[in-house]
């Protein structure tokens, strides 16, 4: 019987669920070779926010944050998220830099590759796991833990959300080459019964070999019970946050899951005891950053909106502080109640971003307005337009025609639009004389004009000019 493996957040999700991404390499730094020796499936320590906050807020190059993982991870593969064609950014990229962003993940450390798309469009996988399969094989043919694929799914609850949909979706994405299958229930909508069925239903349509890897979160307080169900349904790895920052909106902590399982025909093979100096270093680097004011300590209560109200939690707060800043926080419930009708109106999106952000926009909007649909915003045009990609279920005619008014809709996968663009972005980089690797041309790619300003910091740096003065803002000029 195949035990059951733990991914650890510790290095990714939980600080970004926790304390907005902000943990520093040095922070890392101490407890990565006695991470490396626990005996985790993966660690997770890359993304889009990782990405984007090491240049924003950290002065770091997100390439030499891996470089660095990996050369103290020497026996865990590191793994990483991708959002498909958006790769780690929010646009559509073209095909050739999808390629070499896969290319270079891989090279520089990455292990295993979680792709997914927000409207669970396979179309909007394509490139990235064609590319994903192609260096991910090669890595795979010397080290056979490197390399992998896995596809998720994002999980959304609503009424064309049934088991039918899921395993459908996974045995396409099966079929399109992946190793794991990931169900990718960021909002922790995913109930400890429904989680049951669905990866027994999963476990039986998959091939054996098929890995089964589940991704929730604990803000509802439902976190641990998921994990549970889904183990005694089979699940092969399951996504745990040690305890400093664990639970919460982060995922629920790996030590607790440990200890139950010990001694079952589940046990992880993770000794306790090994991970007790590792979460005493994390204390400490959580209580850092609650001093630096990036970790509020109400993220680790439970919050039960979820549970009554059926939207994620961070689709909640936009809401209530849209309506506060229109002065019509009373008009909440109303908006509750617009949100799926909205939903349907536009083929029922999972609630995940960007379409949370676009529905519950419209929502507001609708209930605002007096009038529904009477003010359509670009994003909304788009969804119906069908640039983000397919939604699961026909779109509402009646509104789709007062939403577009004439605007052409889009039926083939939306980055066949795009021309080649690497090249390009490349030569602007050693233009404005920025290029010093071809990571930098992604970095460029995924948020110019953060990376731009970082690129000028590290130029100051490189150049031994005053780096304070350069923190502060005040240079470059
Ligand atoms: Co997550």
């Amino acid at each position: 019987m195949a035990k059951v493996m733990i991914m650890d957040t510790i290095l990714r999700d939980a600080h970004q669920s926790h304390a907005a991404t902000r943990m520093r390499t040095e922070q890392m730094l101490p407890a990565l070779e006695a991470l490396d020796d626990v005996g985790y499936y993966s660690l997770e320590g890359w993304g889009g926010a990782t990405f984007d906050t090491c240049m924003r807020f950290l002065n770091e190059d997100p390439w030499e944050r891996l470089r660095t993982l990996r050369k103290y991870l020497k026996k865990t593969p590191i793994q990483m998220l991708l959002r498909g064609q958006n790769l780690l950014g929010y646009r559509n990229y073209a095909d050739d830099l999808v390629d070499k962003m896969v290319e270079k993940c891989y090279e520089n450390g990455i292990g295993v590759i979680r792709v997914f798309d927000a409207l669970n469009d396979p179309r909007n996988l394509e490139a990235s796991m064609k590319a994903i399969k192609k260096y991910g094989g090669q890595l795979r043919a010397s080290d056979p833990k490197r390399g992998i694929c896995e596809a998720a799914i994002s999980y959304t609850s609503g009424p064309s959300y049934t088991m039918e949909y899921f395993v459908d979706l996974a045995k396409t994405y099966e079929s399109m080459g992946a190793d794991n299958i990931c169900i990718k229930d960021m909002a922790n909508l995913l109930l400890p019964f429904d989680a049951y069925e669905l990866v027994t239903a999963l476990r039986k349509a998959l091939r054996p070999e098929t890995k089964i890897h589940l991704h929730t979160h604990n803000t509802t307080g439902t976190g641990d019970m998921v994990n549970l169900m889904a183990i005694r349904a089979g699940v092969d790895i399951v996504d745990t946050a040690l305890s400093p920052l664990g639970n919460g909106t982060s995922q629920p902590a790996t030590e607790p899951l440990v200890a139950t399982l010990r001694g079952t025909e589940y046990d992880t093979g993770i000794d306790l005891e090994k991970l007790i100096p590792i979460a005493e270093h994390f204390k400490k680097v959580a209580a850092e950053l609650e001093k630096e004011g990036s970790l509020n300590p109400k993220v680790r209560q439970v919050d039960v909106n979820t549970l009554i109200y059926q939207v994620p939690g961070g689709m909640l707060s936009n809401l209530m502080n849209q309506l506060k800043k229109a002065g019509k926080e009373d008009k909440l419930p109303e908006v509750l109640a617009e949100v799926p009708n909205v939903r349907r109106d536009c083929g029922y999106p999972p609630l995940v971003t960007p379409s949370s952000q676009i529905v519950g926009t419209q929502a507001v909007m609708n209930v605002i307005m007096g009038e529904r649909y009477k003010q359509v915003p670009k994003e909304t045009r788009d969804l119906f337009a069908g640039k983000y990609g397919r939604v699961p279920m026909p779109v509402n005619e009646e509104v789709a025609e007062k939403v577009l008014k004439g605007e052409k809709r889009i039926t083939y996968r939306p980055a066949d639009d795009l021309e080649p663009e690497y090249e390009k972005l490349k030569a602007e980089v050693l233009e404005k004389g920025y290029y010093t690797q071809e990571e930098d041309v992604l970095s460029y790619a995924s948020f110019p004009e953060v990376a731009e300003k970082f690129f000028k910091w590290r130029k100051a740096k490189n150049e031994g000019i005053d780096t304070d003065l350069a923190k502060s803002g005040v240079y470059p000029v």
